[in-house]
C-alpha cells in the first residue's frame, strides 16, 4: 500500500547503510516478508545466519531464532524488532529443570528442538528443527538413551517415523495445539478435494488426518510440486502469504483454530502466534535506527550452545 512506502524505503536505506541482512520467518506479517532478504523456516534461517557476510543481522522472528543467529555469529550485531517475542516451547523448558532430569541418567543423549533458550541449547548434544528432526534422530548414537526436548508432539512424530524410543519433555506450541480433529474434519467435509498439510507441532489426532507432515518451508515445496490445486494448511497462518504468492493458481484454506469460548467451533479463526505477530514494520524500522534491542549473550554460553547447532548443520548438510 502507498502509505507504507516511505517506511519501506527507510528500512531499505538503513539496510544499505548498515550493511545489514534482514532474515524473516515464514510466520511474519506479509509486509515484513516482502522486504526481507530471506524468508524461510528455522532450518533455512539458521543456514542463512551461518553463511551471511553482512555486519548486522536483523532478525524478524522470535527471540530464540535471533539468539541462534548470534550464537553462530558472536562478533556480529544481531537486532530484532521486539525482545518480547518469546515462544511457549522455550518457556516450557527451563534449563535448571532440564539439567536436573539429565542428572537422573548419565546415558541420556539430548536432542533439543531449536525452539528453546540458549541455556538449553548449551545443555544439549545436538539441535534439530522440524525440517531435519528425523535425520538428526536417525544419526544419534545407537547406544545412548535419547531425550527429546521440549516439543512432545514433534518428539512423538519423530518416534513414530524412526521407531527409536525417546524420553519426551512435555512442552508444546500453544498455537499448534489449538488445531483439533473435529474442526479439521468439518473443514475437510466442506472441501473434500483439498489435501491436508500439517506441521509436526500439531497433536497426533490432527497429524493422523494429514496427507503430509512437514516444516513450513517444506510445505511450500510440497504444495508447489503437488498436482492438486486445493489445500488445507494446518500451521500458523503467516505461511499463507508465501503459499498464495508462490502458487497463485492454487487455493489455500487455513485450518480453524480451536476456540474454547465457542466450542464446538469451526469458525475460520486462523491460528496466529502472538509472539511472531509482535513484529511490525514500524518496530523493524525503529530497531534498525537505534540498533536496539540487540541480542547479548555471555561468551562462554555462546561457545557451549554453538557446538550442538554446528553438529546439526553438519548432519543436515
Ligand atoms: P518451522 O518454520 O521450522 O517449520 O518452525 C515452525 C515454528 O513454529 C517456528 O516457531
Ligand atoms: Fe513458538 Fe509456536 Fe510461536 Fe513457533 S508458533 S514461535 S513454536 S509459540
Amino acid at each position: 500500500p502507498v502509505q507504507r512506502e516511505p517506511l519501506t524505503r527507510e528500512i531499505l536505506e538503513l539496510k544499505r547503510r548498515l550493511n545489514a541482512v534482514i532474515l524473516a520467518h515464514n510466520y511474519q506479517v506479509p509486509e515484513i516478508q516482502d522486504l526481507a532478504d530471506f524468508v524461510g523456516d528455522s532450518l533455512g534461517l539458521s543456514q542463512q545466519a551461518a553463511r551471511t557476510r553482512a555486519d548486522v543481522i536483523v532478525f524478524c522472528g522470535v527471540r530464540f531464532m535471533a539468539e541462534t543467529a548470534k550464537i553462530l555469529n558472536p562478533d556480529k550485531l544481531v537486532i530484532l524488532p521486539d525482545m518480547d517475542a518469546g515462544c511457549s516451547l522455550e518457556e516450557s523448558c527451563p534449563a535448571d529443570q532440564l539439567a536436573a532430569l539429565q542428572r537422573t541418567n548419565p546415558n541420556f543423549y539430548t536432542i533439543a528442538y531449536i525452539n528453546c533458550s540458549a541455556a538449553v541449547k548449551a545443555l544439549s548434544d545436538v539441535i534439530c528443527t522440524s525440517g531435519n528432526a528425523e535425520k538428526i534422530v536417525r544419526a544419534a548414537p545407537a547406544d545412548r538413551d535419547l531425550l527429546f526436548v521440549p516439543d512432545e508432539n514433534l518428539g512423538q512424530w519423530v518416534m513414530e517415523r524412526t521407531g527409536r524410543p525417546m524420553t519426551l519433555w512435555r512442552g508444546n506450541c500453544y498455537a499448534h495445539v489449538e488445531f483439533r480433529r473435529e474442526s479439521l474434519l468439518r473443514l475437510k467435509a466442506r472441501h473434500p478435494r483439498a489435501r491436508v498439510v500439517v506441521h509436526p507441532e500439531s497433536l497426533r489426532e490432527v497429524r493422523d488426518l494429514a496427507d503430509v507432515i512437514c516444516s513450513t518451508e517444506q510445505m511450500i515445496h510440497w504444495c508447489k510440486a503437488s498436482p492438486d490445486r486445493e489445500f488445507i494448511i494446518v500451521t500458523e497462518s503467516g505461511i499463507l502469504h508465501r503459499l498464495r504468492k508462490e502458487c497463485p493458481d492454487k487455493v489455500f484454506h487455513c485450518a480453524p483454530a480451536f476456540d474454547v469460548n465457542r466450542m464446538p467451533s469451526d469458525a475460520c479463526r486462523c491460528s496466529e502466534c502472538k509472539y511472531m505477530k509482535l513484529n511490525t514494520l514500524e518496530k523493524l524500522r525503529d530497531c534498525m535506527r537505534r540498533l536496539y534491542p540487540r541480542i547479548e549473550l555471555p561468551r562462554d554460553l555462546i561457545e557451549r550452545a554453538r557446538k550442538p547447532i554446528e553438529r546439526m548443520l553438519e548432519i543436515t548438510a
